[in-house]
């Protein structure tokens, strides 16, 4: 939510904070800014609403800013509508201080009426401006910059990333953190402030991650960086592994399909450093065998799509281990209160590692003494780093704002979990784990298959892209999965859409189906399955048209019923949710690319959401 790139070095510093935003644009795209500080301390903004193709056509229409350090943002807007004058940067009100803002500062009310009292006037509606001149007025105080940025950090309350430029200071940029993401790219006579590493992979490839109440200063040839008690830190460097090409589009049209069809090769990479023998090794764990055996209950927390993967995983782990698990909601969590404690396990699952409301809860559940453990792609992300255990997805960095292939690998090691788990409280055959290890080591060659026969699916999508509403219905695992095939849809192609479990819709729901409303009914889990065809047997005698997501062996029962079967290659019972996701993200790709949708940046989103 929001990105912010920062750069000094000794080349031209526009060109590289709009290709760094770029990058980041998937944050947040309502409006962008960049804000450049000559040698001669010369400060000089331009920002605009829009895209950072607006911001660039504005730059190259205007008069030329110029100068080796910068600052640079992209919004997603929290207060003040997206406009020009709401876009970062953010100047304090002689123009010496310029911030860009990530997060939100809860007292800028409060702060706001503190500095209009004593003068101050503001232009934007922002609570970022609110930075701006709060620290221009502790400078103009003091005239000591660092005094300035510890006076304003004590103020204000939230969360921020902040990236701040002084037109006293010409080849310096201030960085500071506290529950939002920033990192520091250090470079060869240059240095850098970015969200997050896919901004910096063509520039370097070493990285720090600043920690909450850190500050830091950059110079082209230096980093310095401060605790909250303004002591000098060591900060641990990392070499990012990412290949910059897997943050590129690679001849496809849009992120979003580049990333389902990378799925199998995620599950591979996820899967494979995890299997020795015949077993799953998750080294991640070896230091806490017992972590299972003393659990009596067990939570998964996530936001959005993470979410969804927990609810499939409840199912998995409920039946697999006799394990109490509840899944929550991240932002109901921290506030309900849980029955959590030294013998809970609290699964967090977050593709960015940065979401507020999961990280809160995570801290809320070590508070409460249970262990975490995170399922994370973003390698170094704030939850990563703060969970007792954490399990990588590495699924590579993902750019579409829907999620596909990250929603994917936390699924397989869910099941991974679930088996690995199992085996240790001594609850699966031998015959049963190895049957699992073979459909594992399957999984990539099945959706393969899926994958290289998407006609049927784009037909789907091409005679039901006009609808206004649509139905996801399944039962166990299946509604599930209807979740996530009903969210995708609706993200991206603006469709309104619906998830039940099957058996729910007569509850209400049903006074809804007519003709022009489709039914998608996911019905792959065997034990269940006739039930979710009575059920679409009641909506589709009520008009409505149905679309059937089963395996293969089964496509049979329904051919009669409904007009489109999408059929999946059948696996293990703990797989199946792997194979049945893909026709589900195609579906709403499909029908959200006839709709003419903006597929990777969708209306009103962001991927990374790092406010409440
Ligand atoms: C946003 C994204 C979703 C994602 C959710 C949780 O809403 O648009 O795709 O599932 O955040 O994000 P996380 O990074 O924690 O998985």
């Amino acid at each position: 939510m929001c990105g912010i790139i920062g750069f000094c070095g000794n080349e031209e510093a526009v060109p590289i904070l709009l290709e760094g935003l770029e990058k980041l644009e998937y944050r947040g795209y309502d409006s962008a800014g960049v804000a450049v500080l000559s040698d001669e301390g010369t400060l000089k903004i331009r920002k605009c609403k829009g895209r950072i193709a607006s911001l660039r056509e504005k730059i190259g229409s205007e008069s030329p800013i110029t100068g080796t350090v910068g600052i640079g943002h992209t919004r997603w807007a929290t207060h003040g509508e997206p406009n020009d004058v709401n876009a970062h940067p953010q100047a304090g009100m002689s123009g010496r201080i310029v911030v860009v803002h990530n997060g939100i500062i809860e007292n800028y009310r409060e702060l706001r009426e503190f500095l209009e009292r004593r003068g101050y006037k503001f232009q934007s509606e922002t609570d970022t401006e609110v930075v701006a001149q709060l620290m221009e007025y502790y400078y103009m105080g003091r005239g000591e910059l660092m005094d300035a940025v510890y006076s304003m950090l004590d103020r204000i309350k939230g969360s921020y990333a902040l990236g701040i430029l002084c037109s006293d200071f010409p080849g310096q940029i201030i960085a500071a953190r506290k529950d939002a993401p920033l990192l520091i790219g250090y470079g060869e006579g240059s240095n850098y402030i970015a969200s997050d590493v896919t901004a910096l992979l063509s520039h370097t490839r070493t990285v720090s991650y600043l920690e909450d109440e850190e500050v830091a200063v950059l110079s082209k040839d230096s980093v310095t960086v401060y605790d909250s008690g303004r002591l000098q830190v060591e900060k641990e460097l990392h070499t990012v592994e990412w290949d910059v090409s897997a943050a590129e589009k690679g001849g496809y049209s849009h992120f979003m399909i580049k990333e389902i069809m990378e799925q199998p090769e995620a599950i591979r990479k996820t899967v494979s450093p995890r299997l020795r023998d015949g077993r799953i090794y998750f080294e991640e764990l070896a230091e806490d065998a017992d972590l299972i055996k003393n659990c009596s209950s067990i939570y998964i927390v996530g936001c959005g799509s993470a979410y969804h993967v927990g609810v499939v995983g409840k199912y998995m782990l409920e039946k697999a281990l006799r394990i109490p698990v509840e899944v929550c909601l991240a932002s109901e969590f921290r506030y309900s209160d849980p029955i959590v404690g030294p013998d809970s396990l609290v699964i967090v699952i977050s593709q960015s590692g940065e979401t507020l409301d999961t990280m809160a809860a995570m801290r809320e559940a070590k508070k409460l003494g249970a262990k975490t453990l995170a399922i994370v792609n973003v390698i170094g992300s704030s939850i990563a780093r703060e969970a007792d255990h954490v399990i990588y997805t590495w699924a590579g960095p993902e750019i579409a704002v829907a999620t596909t292939k990250a929603y994917s690998t936390q699924l397989v090691l869910l099941s991974m979990l679930t088996v690995y788990f199992q085996h240790q409280l001594g609850k699966i055959s031998e015959d049963d784990y190895g049957a699992y290890i073979a459909a594992l080591t399957d999984l990539p060659d099945k959706m393969n298959e899926i994958l290289d026969n998407i006609g049927n699916i784009q037909k789907t999508a091409s005679k039901y892209f006009n609808l206004d509403s649509m139905f996801f219905i399944g039962r166990n695992i299946d509604y599930a999965l209807g979740l996530e095939g009903s969210l995708k849809l609706k993200e991206i192609s603006y469709i309104h859409s619906e998830s039940y479990a099957a058996g729910e819709l007569k509850h209400g729901t049903i006074s809804l189906m007519e003709p022009g409303v489709l039914v998608v009914a996911i019905a792959t889990c065997k034990s269940v399955m006739d039930k979710t065809f009575s059920n679409m047997v009641e909506a589709t005698s009520r008009g409505a048209d149905a679309v059937v997501l089963t395996t293969e062996e089964s496509a049979k029962t329904f051919e009669d019923s409904v007009r489109a079967i999408l059929a999946v290659p059948e696996t293990h019972d703990l797989l199946q949710a792997n194979l049945n996701i893909v026709p589900l993200q195609l579906f709403a790709y499909y029908v959200a690319l006839n709709r003419g949708c903006d597929i990777d940046k969708p209306r009103n989103l962001a991927k990374s959401v790092t406010v409440e």
